[in-house]
């Protein structure tokens, strides 16, 4: 971690009460966590829209395991590139309902096409991509 640097931020009173409310209701322990956060989530978002060269991501979707075919498909397109699929867990919701959360790891544009292969196979009902900040492999 580098050095902690302090500076002075200036705003509206309602603004800043609106803030404390926000930190509040999270249980952020001091503004400056939650600033911190919060300037972490913009980046990232960031890097991720400009196509981050490594990057890691949670894939997570809901489908009906019965539908037809489906099943082969996720598991065919997920092997087509182990390179990015880390790791993938699954839990039975119900009879119907699966969840899989499938950690990726990769370029930001790859991983997002990734996303919305996976997205579009039929029987997906939703496909939700978090992305989280990686350093470059072997950074220290
Ligand atoms: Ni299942």
């Amino acid at each position: 971690m580098s050095d902690l640097v302090r500076f002075s931020v200036s705003l509206e009173a309602d603004l800043l009460e609106e803030f404390e409310k926000y930190c509040h209701e999270r249980s952020i322990a001091t503004r400056s966590e939650a600033i911190r956060q919060l300037i972490h989530g913009a980046l990232t978002e960031d890097a991720w829209s400009r196509g981050a060269e490594h990057a890691v991501a949670t894939l997570t979707i809901v489908y009906d395991h019965h539908r037809p075919g489906m099943m082969e498909q996720l598991t065919e397109v997920q092997h087509g590139r182990t390179d990015m699929v880390v790791s993938t867990m699954h839990v039975h919701l119900d009879h119907h309902n699966c969840l899989e959360i499938i950690v990726l790891r990769g370029k930001a544009i790859d991983l997002s096409d990734l996303a919305s292969r996976l997205r579009g196979i039929k029987g997906v009902r939703c496909g939700d991509l978090v992305v989280a900040h990686a350093p470059a492999p072997d950074a220290g």
